[in-house]
């Protein structure tokens, strides 16, 4: 008993009962679960924070090094952009599920497995510096719901249907090719590498064919995903 008051003591807290992780820094209520349970998931999303944090200051998780084979399907003056498929080497392949686990971890997706993984096609944008800064992930789909009006909360009725929280069309319409992920490196935002990485998707999807931007779609847009696709798609 004694040892537990000093332990409360040590962790400086002001309120009864409640206790500071000395690893995350969370001030939670041990004896209530659901404060329990905020805090093993905060615990493991600040622990992941860090272990990404480390990796991204040694520039060992964005850095390029290629292969000699790499499908180079757009050069610009700021870098290139690299398709990779899921039969490449595992090299390539690694590198892109790292890049997915980091951009999945900003957007706090949970762990989401591709529809069909041998047709995903993944472009990244490799800057002149040999960094990924951008990220682009595609799957055939064959319908898209439309994306009606603003966000209408997470408990509406329409974020079920549509696994999203915008409120969209019931009507599905035909489409082609699925964004399920769109990134681009915090610091290299806003210099058009989304809309290049959209523009090279629409060029190489489909052998032969430019798809017009009614036959792309983007699966459950972020607010930034969304403003960036509502301008994409009306200019
Ligand atoms: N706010 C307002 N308008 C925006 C924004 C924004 N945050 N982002 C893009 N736009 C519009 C602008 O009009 C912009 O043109 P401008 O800069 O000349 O005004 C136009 O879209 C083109 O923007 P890009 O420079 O090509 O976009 P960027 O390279 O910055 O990437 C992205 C946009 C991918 C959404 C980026 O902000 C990002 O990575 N955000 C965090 C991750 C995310 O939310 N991704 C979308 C998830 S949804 C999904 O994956 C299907
Ligand atoms: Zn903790």
């Amino acid at each position: 008993k004694e040892t537990k008051d000093q332990l409360i003591i040590d962790a400086g807290q002001k309120h009864f009962g409640a206790t500071m992780c000395k690893s995350c820094g969370m001030i939670y209520t041990a004896s209530n679960p659901e404060d329990e349970m905020q805090h093993v998931q905060h615990h493991h999303r600040f622990l992941e924070g860090i272990k990404y944090a480390v990796k991204l200051n040694c520039g060992f998780l964005f850095l390029w090094q290629g292969w000699k084979k790499e499908r180079v399907v757009a050069e610009f003056w700021d870098g290139k952009i690299v398709l990779v498929l899921p039969h490449d080497p595992s090299y390539a392949i690694r590198k892109v599920e790292d890049v997915q686990e980091l951009v999945d971890n900003e957007l706090g997706f949970q762990q989401v497995v591709p529809r069909c993984p041998n047709k995903t096609k993944t472009f990244l944008f490799i800057s002149d510096e040999k960094r990924v800064v951008g990220c682009l992930i595609a799957e055939p789909i064959k319908q898209a719901f439309r994306v009606l009006s603003e966000p209408t909360g997470p408990e509406s009725p329409s974020s079920k249907e549509c696994h999203r929280a915008w409120q969209c069309s019931n009507v599905p319409e035909p489409a082609v090719c699925g964004i399920s992920r769109i990134w681009v490196f915090r610091l290299k935002r806003r210099k058009r590498i989304a809309r290049r990485l959209v523009d090279t998707l629409r060029n190489c999807f489909m052998f032969g064919c430019f798809l017009s931007t009614d036959e792309i779609a983007f699966s459950d847009p972020t607010p930034d995903g969304k403003l960036f696709a509502a301008k994409y798609c009306n200019t």
